[in-house]
């Protein structure tokens, strides 16, 4: 049960949104929705979270979990992080800041994690190469959240889970969706083409 003072907290923090990213040397708020900030509060509460990108969703997810890794190769974007977090008085000791790029840091990732956010590049193919090499590494019933999936490279990952036995569909509207894992690692990951709806019914559609 989470304690309600964290979400006051979060209301606090969400009623003068901090701008935590840059386009054009101009500061950009790219955070996350209170609605999905107040799911993540709930689903994290002592547990082990991962996340392709940072920002606001780092600060709330430092909020619940117990030991949070967040992946951005940019050093402005973890100055800035830092910055609130300590204006906030929110504790960075359990946050692991890999400043790397996810292409690069996902495959190598070793630990399994209760709750994964991907909210990183959401340019083609990164959502993609971000949900297969997190998604090897999230728990069974564990959560795989996506942000934006109004982002067609995004929403094709959306439409997948969405249409896949592997996940369930627990939450979301028209820019975010959450999954809970039906299986773990491999299992996961790698549904054969005639276990995946979304190609099995094209295919039928091609040759009836
Ligand atoms: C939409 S913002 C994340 C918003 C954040 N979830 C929040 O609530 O504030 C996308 C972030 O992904 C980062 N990013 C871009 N390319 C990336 C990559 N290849 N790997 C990891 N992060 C990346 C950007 O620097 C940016 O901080």
């Amino acid at each position: 049960m989470i304690k309600n003072n964290k979400y006051s907290e979060i209301k606090k923090i969400l009623s003068n949104r901090p701008k935590l990213h840059e386009l054009k040397n101009e500061l950009q708020d790219w955070g996350i929705s209170e609605e999905l900030a107040m799911y993540i509060v709930k689903e994290s509460e002592g547990k082990k979270t991962l996340e392709v990108g940072s920002g606001l969703s780092t600060i709330v997810f430092l909020l619940a979990s117990d030991f949070h890794t967040c992946i951005n190769p940019n050093k402005s974007d973890k100055e800035r992080l830092l910055i609130e977090l300590n204006k906030q008085k929110i504790d960075s000791n359990r946050l692991n800041f890999v400043n790397s790029k996810s292409e690069f840091f996902c495959p190598k990732l070793e630990d399994f994690y209760d709750v994964i956010l991907i909210d990183g590049s959401h340019t083609f193919p990164w959502p993609i190469i971000d949900w297969y090499y997190s998604g090897m590494h999230l728990k069974k019933n564990g959560i795989m959240i996506l942000d934006d999936v109004d982002w067609w490279p995004v929403g094709i990952v959306d439409s997948y889970m969405k249409n896949s036995s592997l996940w369930k569909f627990k939450f979301g509207n028209e820019r975010f969706s959450c999954f809970e894992a039906l299986e773990q690692g491999e299992k996961l990951i790698s549904h054969r083409w005639e276990q995946q709806p979304n190609i099995l019914g094209a295919l039928c559609e091609k040759f009836k």
